[in-house]
């Protein structure tokens, strides 16, 4: 029996090699002989994890799809009823919404491995300018998705951001008359954004991602050492210091798939509205054009950078700031003067302001969350300048670090 299968497999697999021989070789090139460094650790699993949670997304999204009726007056309804009559619809919708915010989770780690590792240095840039196109539309499409239940805060959500775009000199009203398809948001407004919510942004996204895997397999990964492993390979030009994608990192991954899924099965079935974060309180009220909800504020990972908007009291200089704090990570590769990558091989400035770098961005996540007294107006505006700061200076500050002498080869730790 087993003999039969192994035949039929070799026989399906000639036969495929025939017509398509570059299948195979690409198969090789990007899994299975694709060899990575040996020294990955903890903060490598992100990636993966990032591709498991977009498949999340694109499943369960696909399944809300069959019964989300995109229009106001039936939308927030429909939400209900796939929560309480379809079948396992509550699972399903609580998959998406958690997924939502697993995604932002694990980019935002997968981004920091970036900067604590210098991966975005030569040869890299293009690994991480395709990275910083996928964190954008991300954000769009998170957005988009968060309007389309119709409650209270999707409705109030997408009147603030949209609105943002009036502060644009001469052509703001236009912009916003433009996006929202009507004067003020309404059907027209949750048609469109269904519509680039399920089709048209999950395809740049996949598009960017296939990008984003292709660059890196073109130039290979970086390590926790920052250690450049292609400088040392054996006769047959193997990495000496490299092991093959498969079996080590699969299993590797496996294993970190099967941690992440069950912190998911906690959160999914336990506390799924995660405390007014993952889902918020106001949004299972319907929308209603005519009562402002007290505190409209967003979902967690975009509030360091609301927290920047409010911070400044100019509506345009704020867009503006908060545009900035995003699209300056874009100039990352080339900020960063260090001659070293992994902050390993850094000194203390580097890891003094690093850590300032991080309490400043949870303490405006958490400034964005709140009323904004006239305290925390000040923090909001001392982070800011500081967010600011740390990049501005950063190719003075990296250059004046000091540095260890980063070995040839990836060393043994104890
Ligand atoms: C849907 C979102 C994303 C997916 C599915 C994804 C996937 C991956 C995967 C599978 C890897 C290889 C494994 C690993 O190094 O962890 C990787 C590497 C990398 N990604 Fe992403 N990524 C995403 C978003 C981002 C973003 C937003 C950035 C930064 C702006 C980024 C920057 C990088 C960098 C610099 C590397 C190379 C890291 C190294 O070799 O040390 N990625 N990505």
């Amino acid at each position: 029996m087993s003999n039969l299968i192994t035949r039929t497999i070799d026989g399906v697999t000639d036969w495929v090699n025939a017509r398509a021989p570059g299948l195979a070789p690409a198969y090789r090139k990007h899994m299975s002989e694709y060899y990575a460094p040996k020294n990955f650790n903890i903060w490598y699993y992100f990636g993966s994890l990032a591709l498991l949670v977009l498949v999340n997304q694109i499943v369960t999204g696909i399944w809300l799809t069959m019964n989300y009726k995109p229009s106001a007056a039936e939308a927030f309804a429909s939400v209900e009823y796939i929560m309480r009559d379809v079948e396992w619809g509550w699972l399903i919708r609580y998959m998406h919404s958690t997924g939502a915010s697993a995604f932002f989770i694990v980019v935002y780690l997968h981004m920091f491995r970036g900067l604590i590792y210098g991966s975005y240095q030569k040869p890299r840039e293009l690994v991480w300018i395709i990275g910083m196109l996928i964190f954008l539309t991300l954000m769009a499409e998170a957005f988009m998705g968060y309007v389309l239940p119709w409650g209270q805060m999707s409705y109030w959500g997408a009147q603030v951001i949209i609105n943002l775009f009036g502060a644009v000199p001469y052509i703001g009203d236009g912009l916003t008359e433009f996006i929202r398809g009507d004067y003020l948001v309404s059907d027209a407004t949750l048609n469109r954004f269904f519509a680039l919510h399920v089709i048209a942004l999950p395809l740049v996204i996949l598009l960017l991602v296939v990008l984003h895997l292709g660059a890196l397999h073109e130039v290979g990964s970086n390590n926790p050492e920052g250690v450049d492993i292609k400088k040392k390979k054996d006769e047959k030009g193997v990495p000496l210091d490299g092991i093959p994608f498969h079996p080590y990192y699969t299993v590797k991954d496996l294993f970190g798939v099967g941690f992440f899924l069950t912190i998911m099965a906690f959160i999914l079935f336990f506390a799924p509205t995660f405390g007014d974060l993952f889902l918020e309180y106001d949004n299972f009220i319907p929308a209603d054009p005519l009562v402002t909800p007290e505190h409209i504020k967003p979902v967690w990972y975009f509030t360091p950078y609301y927290a920047m908007l409010r911070a400044v009291p100019d509506k345009l200089f704020g867009v503006i700031v908060m545009g900035g704090a995003v699209l300056i990570l874009f100039l990352l590769p080339w900020l960063d003067k260090s001659p070293v990558r992994s902050i390993r091989y850094r000194g203390p400035i580097t890891k003094t302001l690093l850590t300032i770098f991080v309490i400043a961005f949870v303490t405006l996540g958490w400034l964005g969350m709140q009323s904004g007294s006239a305290t925390q107006t000040l923090m909001a505006r001392l982070f800011t300048v500081y967010y600011f700061a740390f990049f501005i200076f950063m190719p003075f500050w990296t250059k004046l670090d000091s540095v260890k002498a980063v070995p040839e080869r990836v060393p043994e730790h104890d």
